[in-house]
């Protein structure tokens, strides 16, 4: 077992979760998380994300391995874990025939939260999910961002500490999904919620949490800050396109020449491009150019571009974390 830290508010070795049918979905995995921090779990479709937050919330039993959750061992104490958390699953909470007020209140009482302070504290929360206008609604009115939000109010009507997430934003137009990034970011700076949320929007991840693990297989594969998991592919890509009809001899005679330039690696070369990585690619821009035009080379084209979580993903299993249409809107919301 490794040694863990006393700030460590959750603490999790060798977990192993095996549903009745034999599904391995969590396979020994281990990782902390500071009081404080922005941690995310990211990976795709069934890597065992939700059977990690069901079984650090309660709800599901691990077959073997350590967890401590604020303090509590989660096999041993569930209700002293269950006090001091918050949980937004991935299917919706909220009862349909009662009012956004309704449900907010119900949720305190469930958390016994004194009456004294349970009013106020509710009707601050519907303010800061900017559900005030509809709060006297049944919840089977409202749009699935309006539910999304009265499902984050109602696990923070206790005040937790620490607020699990799983998949927040999935499904939610991007307008609602920029509001509920602001909100988690201003809880975990101002008020020090620890969060731990799971994605499977490299962009989420890469936006929001100060470190990530990735998660595939019921394993994690990876683990660090955004910029450590990206560097660690050997910094930024530089390409160089050449007249598109294709030229392998002029492209290999340029990788010739780029290969005397220190700070250039991992040349690889197609019939009319070339791509070369350098930690520090924009710098060495002017002398890439310079170098070529020396022996006459000329590129058409040439481009900068940095490594994103997603290539993080493929460079660690050989797959892309998902094809989605909401990570396409979401970085370019004025095409279709
Ligand atoms: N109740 C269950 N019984 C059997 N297998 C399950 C059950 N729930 C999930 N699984 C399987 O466990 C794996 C991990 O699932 P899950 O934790 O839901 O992944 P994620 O949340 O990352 O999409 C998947 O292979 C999934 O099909
Ligand atoms: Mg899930």
């Amino acid at each position: 077992m490794t040694a863990y830290h006393t700030d460590d508010i959750i603490a999790v070795d060798d977990l192993v979760v095996v549903y009745p049918d034999g599904t391995r979905a969590v396979d020994g995995i281990s990782f902390r998380v500071r009081a404080g921090e922005f941690f995310g779990f990211l990976g795709p479709n069934g890597a065992g994300k939700s059977t990690t937050i069901k079984t650090l919330t309660t709800l599901l039993r691990m077959t073997s391995g350590y967890a401590s959750v604020a303090g509590a061992m989660v096999d041993r104490d569930p209700d002293e874990v269950r006090r001091s958390i918050g949980v937004v699953s991935q299917d919706t909470v909220v009862d349909v025939d009662l009012t956004g007020r309704e449900n907010l209140l119900l949720f305190g009482r469930l958390q016994h939260v004194s009456s004294e302070v349970l009013e106020e504290r509710v009707d601050q929360l519907l303010r800061v999910v900017e559900l005030e206008d509809v709060a006297g609604k049944p919840a089977g009115r409202y749009s699935g961002g309006m539910r999304k939000r009265l499902d984050l109010a109602s696990a923070l009507v206790h005040e937790p500490s620490l607020l699990f997430l799983d998949e927040p934003t999935t499904g939610l137009d991007p307008q609602s999904r920029a509001a509920l990034w602001e909100y988690l970011e201003t809880i975990n700076r101002e008020k020090g919620v620890t969060i731990f949320l799971t994605t499977q929007y490299m962009e989420e991840a890469d936006r929001l949490c100060k470190r990530i693990a990735i998660i595939d297989h019921g394993r994690l594969i990876g683990e660090g800050t955004p910029g450590e998991l990206k560097s660690a592919l050997g910094g930024e890509t530089i390409e160089l396109s050449f007249e598109s009809s294709g030229n392998p001899e002029l492209v290999a005679r340029a990788a010739k020449v780029l290969g005397t330039i220190a700070g250039l690696s991992q040349l690889s070369t197609a019939t009319s491009s070339l791509s070369a990585s350098a930690a520090n690619a924009e710098r060495l821009l002017p002398s890439v150019i310079t170098t070529l035009a020396k022996e006459d080379i000329h590129p058409s084209a040439l481009s900068v571009s940095t490594p994103t979580l997603d290539d993080v993903f493929l460079r660690l299993t050989g797959r892309r974390i998902r094809s989605d249409e909401l990570d396409r809107r979401t970085t370019e919301p004025f095409l279709q």
